[in-house]
């Protein structure tokens, strides 16, 4: 498959909440030997505090803009990188358009069922801090299902995959992209 030209070279990792990109993303990073960094790691540096303090203390709008300038910075940046995004980030519509000039974009998709049994008990996500966490879970998922299924260029089902079979995955369709005509056969 002939590499889209339009797009940076880096690998960008989407997908809900608990959909593994934080451990997928180390894990590709270790097999690719490219650096991995975490667009709610960058917020949380930069503001010197964590996401649940910031949606607390000043909302979620103002996390959304400066998920929004995390973004604008890795399409204007040069390298290759492993980069996992926040699980809202391909929400808004203004994002989908930069997060497919990012990189390539795999999106990790998982089943309401297997993020619930992931991240029960989890208090870092202020957006499933409520009465019933997996009615808000398949609520979101079904929203934005679409959004992470328009920004990606290969979709990986994980729910029932080992963690070294989805890497493995990533890879050959890294592998595949990376080949052409010329190169390859
Ligand atoms: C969010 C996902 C979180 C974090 C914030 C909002 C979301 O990131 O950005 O809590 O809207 O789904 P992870 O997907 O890394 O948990």
């Amino acid at each position: 498959m002939a590499k889209d030209n339009s797009k940076n070279n880096n690998i960008i990792l989407i997908g809900f909440m608990g959909s593994g990109k934080t451990s997928i993303g180390l894990k590709l990073s270790y097999k690719l030997q490219l650096a991995v960094e975490d667009t709610d790691k960058i917020i949380e540096a930069r503001e010197n505090t964590s996401i649940s303090e910031i949606f607390a203390a000043k909302g979620e709008g103002y996390f959304r803009k400066l998920e929004l300038e995390v973004l604008y910075e890795i399409k204007n940046s040069s390298g290759r990188k492993i980069y996992s995004l926040g699980g809202g980030t391909p929400v808004q519509l203004q994002n989908q358009s930069i997060i497919c000039k990012c990189g390539t974009v795999i999106y990790l998709r998982a089943k309401p069922e297997t993020i619930y049994d992931r991240l029960k008990g989890d208090t870092t996500r202020p957006l499933l801090q409520c009465d019933d966490p997996l009615a808000k879970i398949r609520d979101l998922i079904s929203k934005r299902s679409p959004a992470y299924e328009r920004c990606a260029d290969l979709i990986v089902d994980v729910d029932e995959l080992e963690q070294s079979e989805i890497v493995d995955a990533i890879v050959n369709y890294i592998n595949g992209e990376n080949c052409n005509e010329d190169t390859c056969n």
